[in-house]
């Protein structure tokens, strides 16, 4: 069992490392977005796939937050646009403190700032490009993700639409919940396997939401597992 850990945990690193080297690819003028994609993790998967020793039960909220990503067209970037380093003291304790409970890693032995202080310097550096008020900084970057994972509940819009964690149901009924709810738009669902693991609601550069055009992360053909919480 020990060995499957560390084996998977291998195979988790070396994905990792990899994207990170194709982000390195990237020239720096390559900065421009023209939405905004922001994920949030559905926890007990979440916790299953990205590292086997995460403790479940630790996991404080059901749906989490991954990051808020300036994304051009249906690309995975832009990313590291600047070298501004990640501060936790530009942030208030009530972020901090909100953040310690709903932006949460689940990689066990990394500390929550440490995925902070990565979703910063991918995304976040990107995000803060000067003109746009809800990106003058690095505190109204955080800000603004914090205030859309208030503002769009995914677990209240689910429960709205009766779907709840346990159920097994159509891609095209997860897709629905979210058309008719206040998002009003297309999402884009990741799945792993058939076990739903984010959503990503896309936005405009007003924060408005906007139909996701990325291909969705699950299949159509096997009803899409919303795993117990
Ligand atoms: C559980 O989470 C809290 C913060 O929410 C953290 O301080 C603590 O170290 C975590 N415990 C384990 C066993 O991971
Ligand atoms: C980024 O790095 C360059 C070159 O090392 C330096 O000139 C610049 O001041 C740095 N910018 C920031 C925001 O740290
Ligand atoms: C972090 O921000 C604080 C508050 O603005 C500032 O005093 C400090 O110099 C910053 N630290 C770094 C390493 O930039
Ligand atoms: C989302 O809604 C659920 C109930 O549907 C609630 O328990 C949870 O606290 C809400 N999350 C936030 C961040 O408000
Ligand atoms: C998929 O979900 C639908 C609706 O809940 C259900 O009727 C159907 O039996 C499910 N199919 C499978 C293969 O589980
Ligand atoms: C974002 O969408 C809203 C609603 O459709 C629209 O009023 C606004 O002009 C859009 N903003 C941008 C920058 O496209």
């Amino acid at each position: 069992m020990e060995k499957l850990w560390i084996c998977l945990f291998a195979i988790f690193l070396f994905i990792v490392a990899n994207a990170a080297l194709r982000e390195l690819q990237l020239e720096p003028e390559d900065t421009k977005f023209d939405h905004l994609t922001f994920t949030q993790f559905w926890a007990p998967e979440a916790c299953r796939s990205i590292d086997p020793r995460c403790k479940f039960t630790n996991v404080s909220s059901d749906w989490t937050i991954h990051g808020l990503w300036p994304t051009m067209g249906n690309t995975h970037g832009p990313a590291h646009c600047t070298n501004e380093s990640f501060n936790q003291s530009l942030l208030t304790a009530d972020m901090l403190k909100f953040m310690d409970k709903y932006w949460i890693t689940y990689v066990k032995y990394e500390p929550n700032p440490s995925f902070w202080e990565h979703e910063w310097i991918k995304h976040g550096t990107c995000a803060v490009d000067g003109d746009k008020t809800e990106f003058l900084n690095q505190k109204s970057y955080f800000q603004t993700t914090i205030n859309l994972y208030n503002k769009y509940n995914i677990s209240t819009i689910l429960t709205k639409a009766n779907i709840k964690p346990g159920m097994s149901r159509p891609l095209d009924d997860f897709l629905n919940a979210f058309k008719t709810s206040e998002i009003g738009k297309t999402v884009r669902l990741d799945c792993n396997g058939v076990f739903l693991l984010d959503v990503e609601i896309c936005f405009n550069l007003s924060l408005q939401p906007i139909d996701c055009t990325s291909p969705t992360g699950c299949s159509s053909k096997k009803n899409v597992s919303y795993e117990p919480y």
